[in-house]
């Protein structure tokens, strides 16, 4: 039986376009039903109406609370039918609301060897610090801030210190690294 997925993201959306694509051409056994955005404006939503995606993006601001606007969230997704939550840059730790409709049902992707250098500055903080192997991590989604039991990760060497092409190297493992983990997730050679 297929998932049926909810992308969530915030920025450029280029994991979210690796998965909506996995999901279109059957590398996953999964459907793309709903992708969900935080910030309007955000480039992810032009690529989710190129791919046919439908979209929920709203602002949080306009909200009176975290657990409001989440409630709003899980409402939209059982409209759609949503049994899997993929985050990849969305950028909120997620609250009991969301935890409690789609707990152990959620995973994340993030750019460090986990638990090093969690947060949205992961890549620059470990250039700053001058590591000399980075990684990626898929996980699921705790409470906390990049926590979460661990599913995925991958390391590559690099001695320099430009934060943009850790992110390039990073993001290209990534896309492979994220889709490669969901589908031996819900084949279920890994769990
Ligand atoms: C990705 O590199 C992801 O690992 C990171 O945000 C980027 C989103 O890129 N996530 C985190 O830092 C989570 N703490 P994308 O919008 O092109 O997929």
């Amino acid at each position: 039986m297929k998932r049926r997925l909810a992308i969530f993201a915030s920025g450029a959306g280029s994991n979210f376009e690796a998965i909506a694509r996995a999901c279109a051409d059957g590398t996953l056994p999964a459907e793309a039903v709903l992708m969900v955005c935080d910030r309007p404006g955000a480039a992810v939503i032009e690529r989710a109406e190129r791919l046919g995606v439908p979209s929920f993006v709203f602002s949080p601001k306009s909200y009176e609370s975290k657990a409001a606007y989440e409630q709003e969230i899980v409402s939209r997704l059982r409209e759609a039918g949503v049994d899997f939550i993929c985050l990849a840059g969305y950028m909120r730790i997620l609250s009991d609301v969301l935890l409690d409709a789609y707990g152990g049902r959620i995973v994340n992707i993030h750019p460090s060897l986990l638990p090093a250098f969690r947060g949205a500055h992961a890549v620059e903080q470990a250039v700053a610090y001058g590591v000399k192997v980075y990684g990626i991590t898929v996980h699921f989604v705790d409470a906390s801030l990049d926590g979460g039991r661990i599913l995925a990760q991958e390391a590559f060497p690099y001695e320099g210190n430009d934060p943009e092409e850790v992110h390039r190297i990073g993001q290209r493992i990534e896309h492979r690294l994220y889709v490669e983990t969901l589908r031996r997730l819900f084949n279920q050679e890994i769990s």
